[in-house]
């Protein structure tokens, strides 16, 4: 059976990867095809991972790029329906809540192909979230919904999901941590930087709620200028707020901030480096609450909301929202030696991939 495995941004490759391994292990059972939309398309958003994970070129690229999210959304079903035509798979298999995740999904399910949507079910109960829309098409359309955690199976239940679609199977972006996690260029990329273990903050920014915003992304700014007297904070800036900091006019707040160094957006390898040996993390990432939590590393998450609950309960997350002085508090309580701990949620054993494909091999 060819199966189509479709990643478009950034987050989804580490998903992929994993699945691709496992799916590889049974040739006499599945073809895997890599379907890669282009919704990341420079180097260091795509390539870069695909040479980290040892993940092989696309089988198909449908080279879409950025536009408005109904011109994106729109040409990638477009291209996508053509490569079912010619291929037609058994299954098709996304992964997340991107353009690209429930763009594949509509064009699968009205070709009557059998979507599998992994990591189904998160919810942040907020549809100004483009993602929240994205998980909740994907998941009305989905066939076979492998969850990461069982809030996200009440979610589906609470939907009206049939428990029988559901499968708990823990998380593949775990999985592709716990194998190439080790393997960080983490010393290097701190030389490079000039930063020692555990003596910065690693900053991530990408959401447009928040670096779309002028007054919200001021907020933070203002608090970072708070953070950094007291500790460097290294940020890989995501192209979206490159292009905002220049577009709000943001850039001379930034110059003036002695203990901020940024970097270009990193590989795998290098980021996780960086994440592994960081002091805390502040982020507005999904994925990224989740790798602190299994890293034990304390997480600041720059949101009011998060569709990832465990990460809060169990793991190391705090949601700080974007209000200048909470940031700034819980920052504080970090470098004063009280940051939170937490503990691995269930199933996030590195095993993910492989409950996936046993699934698959019994039910298809
Ligand atoms: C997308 C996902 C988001 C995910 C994020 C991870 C959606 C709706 N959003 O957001 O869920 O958390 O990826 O990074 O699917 N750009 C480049 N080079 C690239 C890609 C993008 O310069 O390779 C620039 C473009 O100017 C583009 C902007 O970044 O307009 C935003 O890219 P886009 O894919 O639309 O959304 P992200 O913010 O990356």
């Amino acid at each position: 059976m060819k199966v189509f495995l479709v990643a478009g941004a950034r987050p989804n490759f580490m998903k992929i990867a994993p699945i691709y391994e496992e799916l590889r292990k049974y040739p006499d059972r599945f073809e895997p095809f890599i379907i890669h939309t282009g919704q990341h398309y420079d180097d260091e958003m795509s390539k870069v991972f695909f040479e980290d994970l040892k993940l092989p070129e696309p089988d198909i690229y449908l080279e879409i790029g950025s536009a408005s999210h109904a011109v994106q959304t729109a040409k990638i079903m477009i291209e996508f329906e053509k490569a079912i035509l010619k291929e037609n798979p058994g299954l098709v298999v996304v992964v997340g809540d991107v353009n690209s995740t429930l763009a594949c999904s509509l064009v699968s399910s009205k070709l009557l192909i059998p979507v599998a949507h992994v990591e189904a079910g998160l919810r942040s109960f907020d549809r100004t979230m483009p993602e929240e829309i994205n998980r909740l098409v994907t998941d009305s359309l989905s066939d076979y919904f492998f969850t990461t955690c069982e809030d996200a199976n009440d979610n589906l239940k609470k939907e009206g999901i049939p428990e029988k679609k559901m499968f708990f199977v823990g998380n593949t972006m775990v999985d592709t941590l716990l194998k190439f996690g080790a393997n960080h260029k983490g010393t290097s990329t701190l030389s490079k930087l000039g930063v020692r273990e555990k003596e910065y903050a690693l900053l991530t920014l990408h959401r447009p709620s928040n670096v779309d915003d002028k007054r919200i992304f001021t907020s933070i700014i203002d608090a970072l200028e708070e953070i950094q007297e007291r500790i460097k904070i290294i940020f890989p800036t995501h192209p979206r707020t490159k292009k905002q900091i220049k577009n709000l006019g943001m850039e001379d707040k930034f110059v003036s901030m002695q203990n901020i160094i940024f970097t270009e957006p990193l590989g795998y390898l290098d980021f996780m480096g960086l994440l592994t040996c960081s002091k805390f993390v502040l982020t507005d990432s999904g994925g990224i609450q989740e790798e602190t939590t299994v890293l034990g590393i304390p997480c600041l998450t720059l949101r009011k909301n998060t569709e990832r609950p465990i990460t809060v309960t169990e793991g190391t997350n705090v949601l700080v929202g974007v209000d200048k002085e909470r940031i700034v508090e819980e920052s504080c309580r970090i470098l004063d030696g009280n940051g939170k701990l937490g503990r691995i949620p269930q199933l996030w054993d590195g095993k993910a991939a492989q409950r996936i494909i046993k699934i698959l091999m019994e039910r298809l």
